[in-house]
């Protein structure tokens, strides 16, 4: 077990890596606490959840919205819950989101942490303070920024992953090796996923990584004023195709990656775009898909990055480097129509 403490500037979380999950009960320090998790995991580690009451929500993103949120609070209240309650989440990212904006609105704010499940939470969800829920199709409408207490690493929980989740978490280690470390796109290329799911002490290597890239980007920027937008690599047109072909979310972020990449190359002279689409394949995930531009460009109209009539794009310059590029809509209508 290793141990870290990360100060952003709202807060210190600490980071308990490689860690039994019974290890939370040292980290509640005698307080009251609540499990917060999905049917899924609750059924695949019953015995994992003795330790506190828990509350068991419907898996899956078309329950990350507020009549969740509702159904948490009653069963908080029923629980007598109080103001010294921490909650944590133990499950994916819809479970670290949720609980996260619970923790943030309950009793105007109670204390939190999180044991991710997924490897797309444990490299990505938990990690940064973004907390919040779905309004409708518009994903992450609703939410706050705000840290929780600590991240529990448990590896061993990642047995019962399914196959089709390692392919997403791998989505996001990518966008971290393309926006910001070009010896990790290195290492992606020398292995596969079953290699990492065979050597743990490979994976933890590799989670440490981007745990350590992506906690690097939001204590340069917690409320995302520049920096933190490069995580956005791969999200705007992702977020778009993932609503309207109800694809997995990795496959949506990386077709999203590789009309970044087209645009990269279009807009910055980016020239490996074949690179990224290789990798991208190794790793199970597509890099191309024929989707309908208008109704794509519509739904980009109103995603949150939008501001007036411009949006900020991601791409990147290198491998390893990514760079915020503002872009007109219109422009961006155009140039998404000739890829
Ligand atoms: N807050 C942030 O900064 C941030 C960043 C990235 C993504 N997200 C959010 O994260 C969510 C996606 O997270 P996700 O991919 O982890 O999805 P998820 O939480 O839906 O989990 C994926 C599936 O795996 C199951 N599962 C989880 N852990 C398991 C385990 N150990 N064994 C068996 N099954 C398990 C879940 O029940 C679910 O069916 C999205 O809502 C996205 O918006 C948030």
């Amino acid at each position: 077990m290793t141990t870290k403490t990360v100060s952003f500037s709202s807060a210190a979380v600490k980071f308990i890596f490689d860690a039994p999950l019974s290890h939370v009960e040292k980290l509640v320090a005698g307080n009251k606490a609540i499990f917060i998790t999905d049917d899924n995991v609750y059924a695949r580690h019953k015995a994992r959840f003795k330790l506190f009451p828990t509350i068991v929500i419907s898996a899956g993103e078309q329950h990350k919205q507020q009549a969740t949120v509702d159904t948490i609070i009653n069963q908080l209240v029923e629980l007598g819950a109080d103001r010294k309650t921490y909650l944590i989440g133990v499950g994916g990212g819809v479970v670290t989101d949720i609980t996260g904006y619970v923790a943030g609105i309950f009793m105007r704010g109670v204390s939190f942490g999180f044991i991710p499940t997924t490897i797309l939470a444990m490299v990505d969800a938990a990690i940064g303070g973004k907390n919040g829920i779905d309004v409708g199709l518009y994903k992450n409408m609703v939410g706050l920024t705000r840290q929780p207490a600590f991240i529990l690493y448990d590896y061993t929980l990642l047995k019962t992953l399914p196959a089709e989740e390692w392919v997403n978490g791998f989505a996001e280690i990518i966008k971290h090796a393309c926006i910001k470390d070009a010896r990790l796109f290195a290492e992606l290329k020398d292995n596969n996923i079953r290699f990492y799911q065979k050597d743990l002490s490979a994976l933890a290597k590799l989670v440490q990584k981007n745990v350590s890239i992506k906690t690097k980007i939001v204590q340069a920027d917690e409320f995302e004023n520049g920096d933190r937008k490069l995580l956005n690599f791969g999200h705007t047109v992702g977020h778009a195709v993932e609503t309207l072909y109800q694809i997995p979310h990795g496959h949506a972020i990386s077709i999203g990656m590789g009309i970044a990449c087209k645009l990269s190359a279009a807009i910055n002279g980016f020239s490996q775009v074949k690179e990224v689409s290789v990798l991208l394949k190794q790793y199970g995930l597509p890099p191309q898909f024929e989707f309908d531009k208008e109704a794509t460009f519509k739904l980009l109209s109103s995603d949150k990055k939008r501001i007036n009539n411009e949006m900020n794009y991601i791409l990147l310059q290198k491998i390893g480097k990514g760079v915020v590029h503002p872009i007109t809509m219109d422009e961006l209508k155009e140039r998404l129509n000739n890829l």
